[in-house]
């Protein structure tokens, strides 16, 4: 029988305190198609989201522009009042008008009021973790910054990240607060923030990768990759988020499904311990 259990990923301690099973689930997936409003079936969201504390999934990422504020409401609605260990991961500082229509918006004004309806759409005091989705080219950094080091200190919210930034943009917002968690594109075939990913190994920054199981398809059309599927009778899928995991201990990836089978299908990922070998071959597969 398959383990269906996130604690088999391992556990990493978000800003030093906050501690997590590594294999997380992101919550974009269960809105409306281009992200854009309800998801078709409302009960079928909320039975994806209640099955997350029974298979140990204690990461959920979301933001107030899935939906917008749709993903976020049926995590409230799911899950409140949360479980002990429960960490939400929510983000702002992107704006919506329209399916697939995503616009920055880093003003202090626009990244308190969404902090302060996330906390509202959650129904939680305080928010584990607020990443700021995008810097916005045209507000000046130091407001942006500013601002969530003032909702940090106002006890708003717990910790703070990042989202698609450099080494360099990490480093200058740590002049402003602690940054807790870098979220970037990467997967075994997308790897173009491996120097982001090494920097926040070395800082203790939980590097959080979006889009995860891209990878999955090259790995099962390619034949050193499906004698390692076979040998562990997993999907291209499974093992793309088993290598995620190996890759390193700050490694906190969020699959994102609407579908409860999909869901477990990710969470079994957890239980594949690849070999060293296993991992080099797959890797150097990636790498191509
Ligand atoms: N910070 C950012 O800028 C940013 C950007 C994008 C995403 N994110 C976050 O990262 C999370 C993950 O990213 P993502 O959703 O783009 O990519 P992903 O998790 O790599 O892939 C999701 C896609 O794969 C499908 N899928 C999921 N599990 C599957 C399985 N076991 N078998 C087959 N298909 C499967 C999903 O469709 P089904 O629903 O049909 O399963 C969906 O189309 C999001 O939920 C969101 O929280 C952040």
């Amino acid at each position: 029988m398959t383990t269906l259990d996130a604690s088999l990923s391992g556990q990493f301690a978000i800003g030093g305190d906050l501690s997590v099973n590594r294999l997380g689930f992101g919550a974009m997936r269960i809105t409306g198609k281009g992200i854009w409003g309800p998801p078709e079936d409302h009960e079928a969201a909320l039975a994806v989201l209640r099955r997350l504390p029974e298979l140990n999934v204690n990461l959920i990422d979301t933001a107030e522009s899935y939906g917008p504020y749709i993903s976020e409401e049926l995590i409230g609605e799911a899950l409140a009042p949360y479980g002990k260990g429960t960490v939400v991961a929510t983000k702002s500082g992107l704006t919506r008008t329209g399916p697939d229509e995503w616009h920055q918006v880093g003003r202090p004004e626009f990244l308190r009021q969404g902090v302060m309806t996330s906390l509202r759409r959650l129904k939680r005091e305080q928010l584990d973790l607020w990443q700021l989705h995008r810097i916005d080219a045209r507000t000046p950094r130091e407001d942006q910054f500013g601002v969530i080091a003032d909702m940090l200190k106002e006890g708003l919210i717990r910790h703070a990240g990042l989202s698609e930034v450099s080494v360099d943009d990490i480093r200058q917002a740590q002049k402003y607060f602690k940054v807790a968690t870098v979220q970037n594109h990467y997967n075994l075939a997308g790897r173009k923030s491996e120097v982001v990913l090494d920097y926040c190994a070395e800082q203790g920054i939980g590097f959080i990768p979006w889009f995860p199981l891209a990878g999955g398809e090259l790995v099962a059309g390619h034949d050193k990759a499906r004698a390692i599927m076979d040998k562990h009778g997993a999907s291209g899928s499974q093992i793309a988020l088993a290598w995620l995991l190996k890759r390193s201990p700050v490694m906190l990836p969020i699959p994102g499904t609407g579908k409860l089978k999909h869901l477990e299908d990710n969470v079994a990922a957890a239980a594949i311990a690849l070999s060293d070998e296993d991992f080099a071959t797959l890797d150097a597969i990636g790498r191509r």
